[in-house]
């Protein structure tokens, strides 16, 4: 590349008026790029405000297709399902996640009878079925036993397929489950099926106020570092991303999202496959907490923030933002 130097050059004529902007512009958010992450609760009629997750609720079964038609009429393409289990259904073996009446199958039931054209997103791990707050069963020394866990993860995706999940997600950073998981879903009849893989999942102190909102945030024993990514690592979340690939996931996940926004350049650069990034509850809090303080413009940053992911290459991103985004898009 040859460049004229200055004055023949000047970079600025490029942002001399609004229309050039525009007309520059590299990137471009639109609806589409959002996935709406919603939670459900038990009871009728319900809304229970998120003390960490302002502005976010959880819904009661009854009321989710409202929300999912609300998403749908903006133009989001798909919404991510996470119960909060009552407290004495979660157990050590985590058997409500194998329910086909839990609140995961009946809002993904309620949402695809009333909004057919909306994807619906269910998350794989067991957190939110457990009384320990693990991902997976725990043995007598507190590690997650990798193969019993993947065993009830199968079950648990077929359980979420039969009720009309359209698209996977496990979250759960076990070995082996995306093949084990894919393996099941043909067995079962569930072609269509897609598995999005969440395959670099760090051990993030970003998670806090999801953890609040599925109700495993006073449960955890230990932390999630014996299966979880090192923040450390950049080379193992390639390699988590091609054992997944090579397992018959059909599209990644990175996770948290903006900062680890080198770890989406590289999958996506180095594998071209749909790279999907999570921008996580914690990120959500802190544009939440900038903004009341008054340190920034809320609009601004958040859609100063979802134009990073696109910039670096990611093919969607799960935010808690995907309505107040849609909609300032929208205009
Ligand atoms: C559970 C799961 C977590 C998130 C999504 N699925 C929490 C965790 O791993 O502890 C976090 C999402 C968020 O913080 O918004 N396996």
């Amino acid at each position: 590349m040859t460049t004229a130097p200055y004055p023949a050059l000047r970079m600025r004529r490029g942002r001399s008026s609004a229309w050039m902007r525009s007309m520059l512009a590299e990137n471009r958010l639109h609806p589409s790029d959002f996935i709406l992450p919603l939670f459900i609760c038990e009871g009728s009629g319900a809304e229970e405000p998120i003390g960490s997750l302002p502005g976010a609720s959880r819904w009661s079964v009854d009321r989710i297709a409202a929300k999912a038609k609300e998403a749908a009429s903006l133009g989001i393409p798909c919404i991510a399902l996470f119960p909060n289990t009552p407290n004495e259904l979660r157990t050590d073996d985590a058997r409500e996640a194998l329910n086909k009446d839990n609140l995961i199958c009946r809002a993904t039931k309620a949402i695809k009878d009333a909004v057919p054209d909306i994807g619906v997103l269910t998350d794989v791990a067991l957190d939110p079925y457990t009384s320990h707050g693990h991902d997976g069963m725990v043995d007598g020394a507190g590690w997650v036993i990798n193969d019993d866990t993947v065993a009830i993860l199968v079950e648990q995706a077929v359980v979420q397929a039969e009720a009309g999940a359209d698209i996977i997600a496990p979250s759960d950073m076990m070995d082996g489950r995306v093949a084990a998981i894919r393996s099941a879903l043909e067995d079962g009849g569930h072609q269509n099926v897609a598995i999005m893989a969440y395959a670099a999942k760090y051990a993030s102190a970003f998670y806090g106020p999801f953890r609040e909102a599925v109700g495993s945030l006073g449960r955890l024993k230990g932390d999630k570092r014996g299966y979880q990514m090192d923040p450390a690592n950049i080379e193992e979340a390639l390699r988590e991303v091609e054992l997944d690939l090579a397992e018959g996931a059909d599209f990644v996940m990175v996770k948290p999202g903006l900062p680890y926004l080198d770890v989406v350049a590289r999958v996506k650069d180095a594998f071209g496959v749909p790279t999907f990034a999570y921008q996580v509850s914690g990120e959500y809090a802190m544009i939440e907490a900038s903004a009341a303080a008054g340190a920034g413009d809320r609009n601004a940053l958040i859609l100063e923030t979802l134009m990073a992911f696109k910039r670096a290459g990611a093919s969607g991103v799960l935010t808690y933002h995907a309505i107040d985004a849609a909609r300032l898009i929208q205009g």
